[in-house]
């Protein structure tokens, strides 16, 4: 197969996404597939046009590229591609839509709501601790933990008035104690449960991406009670948004509270690859290997 591994990008996902499209584009290599690589400029389209691929396998994370505005532009071109489509990308992408589409149908996920920046300077929004993200970036990027004693991540700062600016909505949502777990949906199968425990404390942008900095156990050692439900919530989730190909639900869990203090996050439909990432690490759990992944992939866009 021709494939274009689309990558990069202007988001602050950029260079996940760059890691993402090199592991993509090196594996299909090595399985013998023709590999365009692109890194998207505004010149995209016509970077797509020239190339003509059988398929374009989306790397991209972030906005643009996450939120549908390049599944609308690849729907009009007539060309085929990896993950979610269109109107499933512009609803996953933002946080506050999900809970829209999911709440209704019974999955839960914590409250709160939107808020604009000068409430945040000029007062708490939520009672504390609560956690405040930009309703439509990934891999942390922006989200602060705000609590009594102060506030972890992106701080808040009266004077600097800065770090939300570039962020149209924020999301400020109750803090919710316990464990940090993810569930990849792969075709139509939920695979497996991780739970990740960030050495800071805080899965964050850099305990995401380097090396050491978190411990993913997989298997998650949960009681079966909850690998279940975060497994039949991914799979739910995943269908109500109408995901394609491969997502990625991401929770968390009140120990304290059994099933009750379980709440579905967000559903990611263009779920990280890079070596780090969680959903090659639960197919390799099944053993399916990071380039069978990838296939797999391939093999839904073009089902
Ligand atoms: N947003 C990152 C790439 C993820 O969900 O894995
Ligand atoms: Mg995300």
């Amino acid at each position: 197969l021709h494939v274009a591994v689309l990558m990069g990008g202007w988001s602050n996902e950029r260079p996940v996404s760059l890691m993402s499209g090199e592991g993509v584009a090196t594996a299909l290599e090595e399985r013998g597939h023709k590999v365009t690589r692109i890194d998207m400029g505004r010149d995209v389209a016509q970077k797509l046009a020239e190339a003509a691929p059988d398929v374009v396998f989306n790397a991209l994370h972030g906005t643009p590229g996450e939120d549908g505005t390049v599944q609308g532009l690849m729907d009009l071109m007539g060309l085929t591609y990896t993950h979610s489509g269109m109107v499933t990308s512009v609803i996953a992408i933002d946080k506050e839509l999900t809970k829209q589409a999911l709440v209704p149908h019974g999955i839960p996920m914590p409250g709160g709501r939107i808020v604009d920046t000068a409430e945040i300077y000029e007062k708490d929004p939520l009672k504390r601790p609560y956690v405040l993200k930009p309703v439509n970036e990934g891999s942390s990027v922006g989200v602060a933990i705000v609590t009594k004693e102060g506030n972890y991540g992106n701080p808040i700062s009266r004077e600097a008035k800065g770090p939300w600016k570039e962020f149209d909505r924020l999301l400020a949502e109750p803090y919710i104690r316990g464990r940090e777990l993810t569930t990849a949906v792969l075709g139509d199968r939920a695979l497996l449960v991780t739970e990740l425990k960030p050495k800071s404390g805080f899965y964050d942008f850099d305990s995401k991406y380097t090396d050491g900095m978190t411990e993913h156990v997989c298997p998650a050692q949960i009681p079966d009670e909850i690998t279940k439900a975060c497994l039949d919530l991914a799979l739910r989730a995943h269908r109500l948004l109408g995901c394609k190909g491969c997502s990625r639900t991401d929770f968390r869990w009140d120990d304290e509270r059994g099933v009750e203090g379980l709440f579905v996050l967000e559903t990611n439909t263009q779920p990280g690859m890079t070596p780090l990432s969680l959903v090659p690490e639960q197919a390799r759990h099944l053993g399916i290997s990071y380039g069978e992944l990838v296939e797999m992939i391939i093999e839904d866009a073009l089902a």
